[in-house]
Formats: structure tokens, sequence, C-alpha cells
């Protein structure tokens, strides 16, 4: 049970500056002491779980926040979030009459990819508050310091927050982050004495951001070096042949269910860019699951400054998402949503705030704009809407009793 070396040999985007590399390397080591988070039977479970999905028996449902918060781990809100994640799948599940699987984004998604390393506040350069495995979101230079200790109180926050989801709301709750901080990830990745393989077992997904997916990358050499389900965002500049080059490198072995495919192309783009990358990784034989993130294509910065995305945008991005895949005859696999259980005004339209002045009644992200309970389960209503009449998957067997 020796974790692989810290260094990540290959170059590492979106790394925090961190400017106590000694106490980061301690960090590190004390991590690699701690127990794992999750086992590597559940992760084969889940695997299973995303194999069905991919071969059209099945889908994934998988949401929560854009930045979890080390607050957020409390049990008052992991229980919401779960409860909100089996609702929004009991929708979907009862129109598509085939089992859905639920993954949190929680329990770990404290580590945020930015697009620029510094911002001006008050005429201040400050660095970009990069999750709560990081720094702080307070607007002040002490709290922007990256801080090499949050290492372990975010592996003491995932904890708590997986306590809370394995007491069950009725629907097992698989946890899931982008792996982002390698320290974290290589830290809690460990072999496994049974089957010899290697597993994160910081959450049982795990997946890679668009900032994050070059070929070459040390984030791309995690991936292919866990045996975990792993996800892969794709954006609108992602070509065919990233996709089959990612496919060759993270599952050259086509393991059922380890790869998935989270797109996340924009309203206006998906239609036009999807379909080419679903069909050339079908006509290689990559068997990945699909999954649409309606969410990070769409954002926006509203006349007050607020980031946002509009409900429509987001619905008609699944709109398309279904479209392309009915005209492919490929199976779409999923759903990535970023929400709050809560009565947030993040993302305008739908059951939700009317207009962009009433963003700043209860904005509450630190990061991203999430969608709020009602606008979640309208979404949600979308979906089992278009899952009627759905034709059957690829491989559906006849399991599907609608
Ligand atoms: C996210 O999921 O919060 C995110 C940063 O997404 P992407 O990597 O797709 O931009
Ligand atoms: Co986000």
């Amino acid at each position: 049970m020796t974790p692989p070396t810290l260094a990540p040999p290959r170059p590492a985007a979106q790394q925090p500056d961190w400017p106590d590399r000694t106490a980061l390397r301690a960090a590190a080591t004390a991590l690699s002491h701690r127990a794992p988070l999750v086992r590597p039977e559940e992760c084969d479970r889940l695997r299973g779980l995303l194999a069905g999905a991919a071969a059209g028996h099945g889908f994934l449902v998988q949401g929560g926040d854009c930045a979890e918060t080390f607050a957020d781990t409390a049990p008052g809100p992991v229980r919401a979030k779960t409860a909100l994640l089996a609702e929004t799948a009991a929708l979907i599940e009862s129109a598509l009459r085939l089992p859905v699987t639920v993954i949190g984004r929680m329990a770990g998604q404290f580590a945020k990819p930015r697009s620029r390393p510094t911002e001006l506040v008050d005429g201040v350069s400050l660095p970009v508050y990069r999750g709560d495995m990081v720094n702080g979101s307070e607007p002040t230079p002490v709290s922007r310091r990256p801080d090499p200790a949050r290492l372990l109180r975010a592996y003491d926050h995932a904890r708590e927050a997986v306590l809370t989801a394995r007491e069950g709301s009725g629907r097992e709750v698989f946890t899931s982050h982008e792996a982002l901080i390698l320290e974290y990830e290589d830290a809690l990745a460990r072999r496994d004495a049974a089957s010899g393989a290697t597993y994160g077992l910081s959450g049982h997904y795990l997946w890679l951001g668009e900032r994050t997916r070059q070929y070459e990358g040390a984030h791309v050499e995690f991936a292919a070096g866990v045996a975990n389900p792993v996800g892969v965002k794709l954006g609108p500049t992602a070509e065919p042949d990233d996709v089959l080059a990612l496919a060759a490198r993270i599952d050259p072995d086509r393991v059922p269910g380890r790869l998935s495919f989270i797109t996340r192309m924009g309203s206006d783009k998906v239609r036009d860019l999807m379909p080419v990358l679903v069909e050339k990784a079908r006509a290689e034989g990559v068997e990945a699951l699909w999954v649409c993130d309606p969410m990070h294509g769409n954002t926006y910065t509203a006349a007050n400054g607020l980031k946002t995305r509009r409900y429509d945008d987001v619905l008609d991005e699944v709109r398309g998402f279904f479209e392309v895949h009915r005209e492919l005859g490929t199976w779409p696999g999923g759903l990535h949503l970023e929400f709050s259980p809560d009565a947030v005004t993040e993302c305008v339209g739908g059951p939700g705030p009317a207009t962009e002045a009433d963003l700043t009644e209860r904005y509450t992200s630190t990061c991203d704009p999430r969608l709020n309970r009602a606008q979640t389960l309208a979404l949600a209503g979308a979906v089992a809407e278009l899952f009627t009449g759905f034709p059957a998957g690829p491989a559906d067997g006849g399991l599907r009793t609608a």
C-alpha cells in the first residue's frame, strides 16, 4: 500500500504556485499515511454500472457544486445534495425505465482550474481563489496564499462528506471530483493488493478538466495510471484525434465503463461540434460513456459583473446532445450538472431568477453559477421527456420496458 512517487515527471497544468514546497511535501507525506477515502471494490462496482450505461442500459446523473467548500461537507448540506441527486435520478428513471447511477460532485471537489493566476481586487493584485484545498476565497493576501496544510483539511472534510453520503438516501451515491492537485491525488493513490492495480482512492470517479487534458501532461498520466472509472471533459476545441488519442492512452484495454467523455460545447455549438467526435470514436471502436455537461460552455458575465448561465441555454445544450445521439444512433449516457439544493439565484431563467438584476439576491457560489433546486428538477423533467420516445440504446437487449 505504498503511494507512487509524489513528483509528477510531466508538465502539470493549473497547479498552484505553492510558496512553501517543504510544507507541501510534508503535507503530501502525511496524507499518504491516511486511510483511503473509498474502496477499490466500490470503484469497480461503479465502473460496472457505467459500463451498463455506456451500452445503453442505463444513465448517469452527476452533480453538485462547482467549487465545494469545507463548510459544504457538514451533514446538512451533504444530505440536501444527495437528496436532490436522488430526486433528479428518480425523475429520469421513471421515464427511462432503466437504472440511473448517481455520482456527487462532492467529498473532494475542492480545487479549481482558473483562467488567470491573479485578479485585481480594489486595485490590488491577488492570487485567484483556487478552491478550499488550496487557498481561501476571501480576497485578502493572507487568505489567498496557497497553504499546503489545506490538503490535510481537504482530506478531513472529504471524509466527513463520504461518511454522510454513505448513510444513504435510499439510493447509493458515489463521490467524484476533478483530479487537479496532483500531490493530493498521488498521495491517496494506492496499489490494491488483491488485484495488483492502482486506484485513486480520493473518490470513486475522477475526471480531468478541459484545461488539464493535455495528452503529454501529468493529469492524463495520472488518469492512465489508476483503475477507477475516469472522465475527460471535452470543450469546443477538442478534435476527433484528441478523443482517439486520449482513449488509447487512458483506456488502452477498452475496459467497459472505464472512460467517459463529458462534453461541454455550449448550446450554440453542440449540434455542430459533437457529432464528429462521437462518430469517430464509434468508428474506432471506442465505447466511452457520453455525458452532457450543459453548464461550462454556457457561462457569461451579466451586466452587473456576476458570472451566470441562462437556464434556456442549459436546456438547449441538453436537447442538442440528445438530438446528436438520436441522429447517430448512439446513447446519451449521462448528465453532469452544477447545482445547489438551495434557492440560490445564480443562473437566470426557467423557474429561477427572471432577470440578471435578481442574481444578487442569493448568489453564494465561490466559483461557477449553479442551478437552484427548482431549475435542477425542471431540467430533470425535461430529460425525462426527452427519454420518452427516445429509441432504446444500441445494445439494449430488450431490457427497457417502456
Ligand atoms: C468544472 O467542472 O467546474 C470545470 C472547471 O469544468 P471544465 O474543465 O469543463 O471547464
Ligand atoms: Co464549474
